[in-house]
Order: C-alpha cells, then sequence, then structure tokens
C-alpha cells in the first residue's frame, strides 16, 4: 500500500517537474522573440487583431489545419479594414440589418462573399472558392496585379476592373497571406439568383435589398 502511494507521489511529481521544465522553455522562447518593446508592442497589436477577427466574422470558420493566427488576422483585414463584403456580397446586408436604413448592422452571411454585384459591365466575383481554384502565388497575382486570370471581359481589359487592387497591392506579404487564409476558412456560397422585391420566385429574404 505504502509503496504504491509512494510510487504514485513521485509519478505526479515527475509529470509536474516536465510541466514546470516545458513552461519554463516556452517563456525564455517568448521572451527571446519579444525582446525589444517594439516587438512587444507589434505583437500586442496583432493578437487584439486577431481576436478582434473572431469576433467579427461573420460565418463560422473551418480551422482545421489551418494557422489559426493567419485566419483570425485575415478576418480583421477582410471584415474591418478591406471593405470585401461592400462590393463581394450581394445584397451586403440583410434587410433587417441594414446599416444605410439606420439599423444595427447584420451582415448577409448566407451568400457572404459570393459576388454577383454589379459595376455597369463588371460584376463581383465569387471569393469563397478563390483559394480552391487558386494558388497563393496566383492570388498574390490578382491582389498586385490585377490579373484575371478568367479574361471575363477581354473586349474591355485584361485586367480586373473595379476591384481595388491599386491599394491592396501594397499589403505585405503576411498580410495577403491572412487574407487568403481567411478565404480558405469561411463556408462556400452562392451568390443571390436575383436581387428585388420578394415575387412567388424569389423565397429567400436575404436577397431583398
Ligand atoms: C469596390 C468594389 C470591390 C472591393 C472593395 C473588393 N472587390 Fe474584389 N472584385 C471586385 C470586382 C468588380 C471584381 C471583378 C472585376 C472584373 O470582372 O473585372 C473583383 C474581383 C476579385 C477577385 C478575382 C476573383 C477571380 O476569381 O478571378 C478577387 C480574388 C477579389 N476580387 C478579392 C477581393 C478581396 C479579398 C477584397 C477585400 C480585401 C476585395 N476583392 C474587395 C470588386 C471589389
Amino acid at each position: 500500500m505504502r509503496a504504491q502511494r509512494l510510487v504514485v507521489a513521485l509519478t505526479v511529481t515527475f509529470v509536474m517537474s516536465i510541466g514546470w521544465v516545458l513552461t519554463a522553455a516556452d517563456a525564455r522562447n517568448e521572451q527571446k522573440a519579444d525582446d525589444s518593446p517594439v516587438a512587444q508592442n507589434n505583437n500586442k497589436a496583432e493578437r487584439s487583431r486577431i481576436a478582434q477577427g473572431f469576433e467579427i466574422a461573420p460565418v463560422p470558420l473551418d480551422l482545421a489545419g489551418r494557422d489559426r493566427d493567419l485566419v483570425g488576422l485575415g478576418s480583421y483585414l477582410v471584415n474591418a479594414v478591406g471593405g470585401c463584403n461592400d462590393c463581394h456580397t450581394n445584397p451586403s446586408y440583410t434587410h433587417q440589418g441594414n446599416p444605410f436604413a439606420g439599423l444595427p448592422k447584420q451582415v448577409n452571411s448566407a451568400h457572404y462573399l459570393a459576388g454577383g454585384t454589379p459595376f455597369g459591365p463588371f460584376v463581383s466575383r465569387n471569393i469563397t472558392d478563390v483559394t480552391e481554384e487558386h494558388s497563393f502565388e496566383e492570388f498574390l497575382q490578382m491582389m498586385r496585379e490585377g490579373k484575371d486570370f478568367d479574361l471575363r471581359h477581354p473586349q474591355i481589359s485584361p485586367l480586373l476592373q473595379v476591384m481595388p487592387w491599386p491599394v491592396y497591392q501594397d499589403m505585405t506579404d503576411h498580410d495577403l497571406r491572412a487574407i487568403y487564409e481567411y478565404l480558405d476558412a469561411i463556408p462556400n456560397a452562392t451568390r443571390c439568383a436575383s436581387v428585388g422585391p420578394l415575387s412567388p420566385t424569389q423565397t429567400d429574404p436575404t436577397c431583398v435589398p
């Protein structure tokens, strides 16, 4: 009995000391990475963006096998900075949550980033499946050079129009990678078949502008 108790006590002590050694090693590594006050501030700023990104994501995110921090940061950049929803979700907000009517904002999550907003002869694209169809390198070409891999309007221009890639081209690789990772984590969606007042054939209320 006594011997058994001793074995248990020794085991517990051993496991706890491993835990302590690992924690201490972690703390040392973190200290090394975050030595300067500037690095500490940057890290803090990025952490708060990541947390905010998760807070404001309007759709469930699939984090399995993905870099959690990049997804959170990507959400922040897409939803609080980049304004992608304004052009790539049609309509951008639900009927009951239209901020332009003075109502508390409610993103049209059923058709989130599925495209379909017309801009003259151009229509915003579905970007919920862009990471399935394009590598990160190709995505960089879209976001930096406006390369239109689908050549939707060769008679007008081989470049993406309306899309503010001349602005996004100045984002860092890290930030664009975060956006790519976030777009990979959101659910695929289809755009509203038609956007207009509810009719017998128009049964999806999120499609009413
Ligand atoms: C001012 C409106 C606008 C905003 C804001 C906007 N886009 Fe676009 N985007 C478009 C339009 C319109 C197209 C299609 C352009 C064309 O057909 O020439 C497009 C095309 C794209 C494409 C090409 C897709 C493909 O399959 O070839 C990607 C990728 C994209 N946008 C990503 C984004 C991301 C990410 C954001 C936010 C960081 C964003 N866009 C913000 C209007 C916009």
